[in-house]
């Protein structure tokens, strides 16, 4: 099948790349969203590549350096930094860890967070021997949580970390006005914002990315690579001056090459369609009966309940080809992306409205 180029796509065009959506409401998406034929392609052909032509010549180096600087310059235009700036990691959660671990932090400091983090941001907070502040997000309302956030810092504080769009909830955290605030070190987890909604990276000190295309890709903006004292090196750190120097894996090349084809997949028209599905899907659920606690205008998360086992939900409603996910708190959650329709969400809500 010849494949079309994003940017001439609509958004049927655009579903048509990922086959899974033929037969699947694909409603749950952070490390990795669908995969495109795109971003097989472009694995397949390296796989391809090094089956035929190996894997050690010059000539395919070159070529490996030419695509890891393609992406890392996609990458750098998606959250608007620099591409120096920019390191390519295999996650969110490696990235917190490049940062954590380089600030060297101890017993004698605080750290502030949110009790609505991943364990990809708190489980290296938690390890870093530090003091971790959980400001209570929750059980407030958006508006509030910069208030909440505040009153956690302390003279103490060394790091505010948190991520820019919750993954229990979907809200989006005041990063511009945290930073601002706060004057402090700001490290951000992306793995809910980049690529599902605008992002302006360069207002926090570090940011990090996950790749949502091939699995274990990622990145993490560092505005100043010089504040950090990494404890862990590669061979990366003896080739590189620059941000760069603190990479720890080096990615393969069908991850750098899958990466790049998943991020030209995104259409101009992405965010927008995202926000018109949210907005569409959370009236959706509350008409179906759930229970949601996702409030208007926020990220591409909608978190809801109805009665029943949230595990067996799950199962029963990936029996039926609807893909959400469960959270540890008991509440479910649908994940929209730009790949989303209408029909994705009328079958999610088909099959609560039968649950009852
Ligand atoms: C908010 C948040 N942080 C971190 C992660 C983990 O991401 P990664 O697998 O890139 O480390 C996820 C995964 O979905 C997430 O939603």
């Amino acid at each position: 099948m010849p494949l079309l180029h994003a940017a001439f796509m609509n958004p049927a065009e655009a579903r048509s790349l990922s086959p899974v959506l033929e037969s699947c409401a694909y409603l749950n998406a952070g490390s990795v969203g669908p995969l495109s034929r795109h971003t097989f392609q472009a694995m397949e052909d390296c796989e391809r590549m090094a089956l035929e032509q190996g894997r050690g010549g010059p000539a395919v180096w070159e070529r490996a350096f030419a695509t890891e600087s393609a992406l890392r310059q996609r990458i750098a235009a998606l959250i608007n930094v620099p591409e120096d700036k920019v390191v390519l990691t295999t996650s969110t959660t490696e990235g917190c860890n490049i940062v954590v671990t380089g600030l060297r932090l101890g017993p004698d400091d605080e750290v502030v967070t949110t009790n609505a983090e991943h364990p990809g941001l708190l489980m290296p907070l938690l390890a870093s021997g530090a003091k971790v502040k959980q400001a209570d997000v929750m059980s407030r309302p958006v508006p509030e949580s910069l208030h909440a956030i505040l009153a956690e810092v302390t003279p103490q504080t060394r790091l505010v970390a948190l991520s820019h769009v919750l993954w229990l909830n979907g809200h989006v955290l005041p990063l511009a006005e945290i930073k601002r605030e706060t004057g402090l070190p700001l490290l951000v987890d992306g793995a809910q914002s980049v690529g599902a909604i605008p992002v302006d990276a360069s207002v926090a000190d570090w940011y990090t990315v996950s790749g949502r295309g091939p699995e274990t890709t990622g990145a993490l903006f560092v505005a100043e690579h010089e504040r950090l004292r990494p404890q862990v090196q590669s061979f990366a750190a003896s080739m590189r001056t620059d941000a760069g120097r603190l990479a720890l894996v080096h990615l393969g090349t069908p991850m750098i090459a899958g990466l790049l084809a998943a991020l030209e997949d995104m259409p101009e028209w992405a965010f927008e369609h995202a926000a018109a599905m949210v907005a569409y899907g959370r009236k959706a659920l509350l008409g179906g009966g759930a229970e949601v606690r996702t409030e208007a205008g926020q990220g591409t998360l909608v978190s809801f309940r109805i009665s029943g086992e949230p595990g067996e939900l799950v199962k029963a409603a990936e029996a039926r080809g609807i893909v959400i996910r469960n959270l540890p708190d008991g509440w479910l959650r649908a994940s929209i992306g730009w790949w989303t329709d209408e029909r994705d969400i009328d079958r999610l809500v088909e099959f609560l409205v039968e649950q009852r």
